[in-house]
């Protein structure tokens, strides 16, 4: 069974969606060379709970931090760490803040963010899972969309590019619960699956690997990689299905940028809007 939310249910999303993007802007300018996946996660901890808010991914089926941070060849679920970042890696940082602290409402977001100067090949597969998410929220907003059309927009422009689309790990519905019906994978077939309507929330969050789809898990039960080692980037948003279109609950008011001074950051991902 698929939620249909009320009014005042969806204004509580809101709410959280809009924390959810705040927060993401809030991580932005620390995403630099030289800091610990694991500073990262205590920012983010310290400045939920100062907003009357908690992070859902702590102790979250065992989940021991606040946020999921996924470098490089992780594709998602990284657990912040002693892990340093450097010049050149990319980093996929997840946050989900849930407002009010207590039965409250889920905000999900991510974005893969530039570590100092990029290759070439990380702003390929960067850029491409941008514009994966775009094509996807594009199809969830057309009238009468089911939910393998999202699927199927996300997967023909990913290969397309010479990319590929991970299968494992889909969006999913979302509301008072972490994950829900119904399950939004990215690759897909159009006009198949459940019948997009007003009032339903859910996730699209397509990660897109630089070579081979497949990945499996590290022995830490969580961090997923990439099998062939390729580099993976993700995006992620939550909305909720309108009258006409959907709309982003964690759409941002303002450009995510880690460096003002790199030419490529107002053209790259870090510059991007979705809303
Ligand atoms: N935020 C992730 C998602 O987009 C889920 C993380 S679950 C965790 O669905 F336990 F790893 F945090
Ligand atoms: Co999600
Ligand atoms: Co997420």
């Amino acid at each position: 069974m698929i939620k249909i939310h009320s009014g005042a249910e969806i204004e509580g999303m809101r709410r959280a969606g809009k924390l959810a993007a705040e927060l993401l802007c809030m991580i932005a300018p620390h995403v630099k060379p030289g800091v610990t996946t694991d500073e990262l996660d205590r920012l983010i901890d310290e400045w939920t709970e100062a907003r009357h808010a908690r992070s859902a991914p702590m102790n979250y089926n065992g989940f021991p931090r606040s946020c999921c941070t996924s470098p490089n060849e992780v594709v998602c679920h990284g657990i912040p760490g002693p892990y340093v970042l450097k010049d050149g890696d990319i980093v996929n940082i997840d946050v989900t803040p849930v407002l009010p602290r207590k039965d409250g409402w889920h905000g999900d977001t991510s974005a893969t963010f530039y570590v100092g100067d990029p290759s070439p090949q990380a702003q390929h597969v960067v850029e491409v899972a941008r514009e994966c998410l775009e094509l996807g929220l594009a199809a969830a907003g057309k009238p009468g969309a089911r939910v393998g059309d999202i699927g199927h927009a996300i997967q023909v422009y990913a290969e397309a590019q010479g990319c590929s689309v991970v299968r494992a790990y889909c969006g999913h519905g979302i509301g008072k619960t972490f994950h829900s019906e119904p399950s939004v994978p990215h690759v897909g077939r159009p006009g198949t699956g459940p019948k997009l309507k007003r009032g339903m929330c859910f996730t699209i969050e397509p990660m897109i690997n630089l070579g081979d789809w497949r990945c499996h898990e590290l022995d830490d039960g969580w961090t997923a990689v990439t099998s062939d080692g390729s580099l993976s980037a993700q995006f992620e948003h939550t909305i909720v299905v309108g009258k006409r279109g959907v709309e982003v609950l964690t759409a941002r008011d303002r450009v995510l940028v880690n460096s003002e001074d790199k030419p490529w950051a107002k053209l790259g991902p870090l510059a991007c809007f979705t809303d």
